[in-house]
């Protein structure tokens, strides 16, 4: 959790003044009972002073009473906007910090902590964290300042009603102690729920069309509503064990506060004593089930403090490994194998070379590792064995931003941002009008751009919602053109074109970008029949490499692809 905490050291002069402001407020709060007695025993029951006298004097012990109140409401008002202040901007960092981590992990380790966790860790742990420290802030100090306080008071009072008060405490302690012990794990228990029902929502959010294709809506319901019932009843079983504390705890005080009238009465107390122990009761037993309460939002902020921890204490140093050996054109793969999870290789002993200015075609069945060797060639995954080369240079020894600067991908699946046309094709990178035009002709998305309403400044939806799958895929196309890349990738995305645009768009691929390496993964023979080097791919293996005609000669599998799409 310390490093954590670390993030409110840039806001300790904010916490250390909402620390003192509540100081203030929880002291000037203590001695309005003080005050109180005072003004009952002076003023109410004693003949040695006049009227004028105790009229003089309730009114001189009033007005102090009203500035200790008032004192006590600002100090807290104001020490709670600090407090809000601190831990709200503690955890903007936090978030910021996370943020950032998450986009430059690994795909091993985002592949490790699961994109669901990594969300949650962002929205509700973050939340928790900023619960626990303004909560701790909040009554932290304030609550042991008025035990402490009112028991020091208490007893330069009245040592024996004082003793009495003392001799209440560790009965309520003990109460609190094991009704907050029973109600932290059932509390931590409702965070994860909550945390499955988020995520819950989140798949169903995003999977709607399945949803509703599928016609699952009412099981959806179902499902969701279990987890909610568990939820409800989890959440009611954590609040039934909290319930507990208050009416037992205030048991506890009635019982000692008749004890304390019974001694205060043998001991010949004046009325104004007992008085001020009686509220010097109410606020200590106040203050000891506020504590309470911190005690769970710690235990439920610290489990997600160390959830975010994880997160951030992940190296994402660039791991350069300096490589002698080179090799000559663009792309170069050298025995390469690679395995997910370490159970079976998903590439298996992969070699190839490709030129500058050349084409790799990659087709195969589904699953059988195309898009694996993306992920290799960009280095998303180190390869386990065997070497990768671009540009001569063994993919491990670029710095990262230098590797993926030479690549223009469209990725199988891509996104497209809720941004207008303009913003996706350039995202961010400020190229110049003619590129982002270049890319959006060759991508063949001219045409339906120029009718949309505005033209490049067409807003998109979310996830391009309001576009046809054809019409995405140009506009993802013409993202991965406009910074004019050494090499292009396009993952499956033609596969939405119609025959004579997709044909239209690799002429124009072929004209406006010859010097670009091109690798293209394609489930349509069309799309890669003109490529200077084709790979089939069968269960992580090349079974076949070469160009279209040697491969209709050597390659079964190819023969049969290609007979069953074009009848060759
Ligand atoms: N992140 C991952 N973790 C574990 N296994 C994975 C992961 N990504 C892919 N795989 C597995 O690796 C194998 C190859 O997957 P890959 O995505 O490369 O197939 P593909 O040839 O691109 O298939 P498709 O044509 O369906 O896109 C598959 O068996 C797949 O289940
Ligand atoms: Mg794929």
């Amino acid at each position: 959790m310390t490093k954590t905490l670390r993030y409110l050291k840039p806001y300790s002069g904010t916490v250390i003044a909402g620390l003192v402001l509540k100081l203030v407020g929880s002291v000037a709060e203590l001695f309005l009972p003080v005050l109180l007695g005072d003004i009952i025993d002076k003023v109410a029951d004693n003949p040695a002073y006049t009227y004028d006298q105790k009229v003089k004097y309730s009114l001189i012990m009033g007005g102090l009473m009203l500035l200790c109140a008032a004192a006590a409401l600002l100090g807290n008002i104001f020490a709670n906007r600090l407090t809000v202040k601190s831990s709200g901007r503690m955890t903007h960092d936090i978030r910021y910090d996370l943020f950032s981590k998450t986009s430059y992990l690994s795909s091993r380790k985002t592949d490790k902590f699961g994109v669901p966790s990594l969300i949650s860790r962002l929205t509700s742990d973050s939340y928790y964290v900023n619960q626990m420290v303004a909560r701790t802030l909040r009554l932290g100090v304030r609550a042991p300042i008025l035990i402490l306080g009112g028991l020091c008071l208490a007893f330069s009072q009245d040592v024996m009603l004082a003793l009495v008060l003392l001799a209440c405490l560790p009965v309520v302690g003990v109460i609190i102690f094991i009704v907050t012990k029973k109600s932290i794990p059932v509390y931590m228990g409702v965070q994860q729920k909550q945390d499955a029902m988020v995520r819950r929502m989140q798949e169903n959010v995003t999977g709607v069309r399945v949803i509703k294709a599928l016609s699952r809506g009412e099981y959806e319901t179902e499902r969701f509503d279990e987890l909610t019932r568990d939820l409800a009843a989890t959440e009611f079983r954590a609040n039934r064990i909290m319930s507990l504390s208050n009416p037992l705890a205030t048991l506890v005080l009635n019982l000692g506060l008749v004890a304390l009238i019974i001694v205060g009465a043998a001991a010949g107390d004046t009325p104004g004593t007992v008085l001020e122990f009686l509220q010097f009761f109410v606020i200590i037993l106040n203050a000891m089930i506020a504590l309470s309460k911190i005690f769970v939002v710690i235990s439920r902020g610290s489990a997600s403090a160390a959830r975010i921890e994880e997160v951030l204490s992940e190296d994402v140093g660039e791991n350069i490994v300096p490589c002698r050996e080179s090799a000559d054109g663009a792309i170069e793969f050298r025995n390469v194998s690679f395995s997910y999870n370490g159970v079976g290789n998903n590439v298996k002993n992969v070699t190839f070379s490709l030129g500058k200015g050349q084409t790799l075609g990659i087709i195969g069945s589904t699953g059988s590792g195309k898009s694996t060797l993306i992920n290799l060639l960009m280095r998303f995954y180190d390869a386990d064995e065997g070497e990768i080369f671009v540009d001569g240079r063994n993919v491990k020894s670029y710095p990262a931003a230098e590797l993926r600067r030479k690549f223009g991908a469209v990725f199988q699946n891509d996104f497209l941002m809720a941004a207008s046309v303009k913003d996706n094709v350039d995202y961010g990178r400020g190229l110049s009008k003619e590129a982002i035009d270049r890319a959006v002709d060759c991508a063949q998305a001219r045409e339906f751009v120029d009718g949309l309403e505005g033209g490049l400044s067409y807003n998109l939806a979310q996830k391009a919602n309001n576009l046809s799958g054809g019409q995405k895929q140009r506009i993802l196309i013409a993202r991965a053109l406009a910074g004019d890349p050494p090499i292009l990738i396009l993952d499956d995305s033609s596969s939405a074109l119609d025959y004579a645009t997709d044909a239209a768009f690799r002429k124009a691929l072929a004209a406006e970008y010859p010097s670009a390496t091109k690798v293209i993964v394609a489930q349509r023979i069309s799309s890669i029949k003109n490529a200077d080097l084709i790979l089939v791919m069968e269960d992580g293996e090349v079974i076949g490499a070469g160009r279209h005609e040697e491969l209709l000669n050597a390659c079964g599998e190819y023969r049969l692809i290609c007979s069953a799409q074009m009848g060759v």
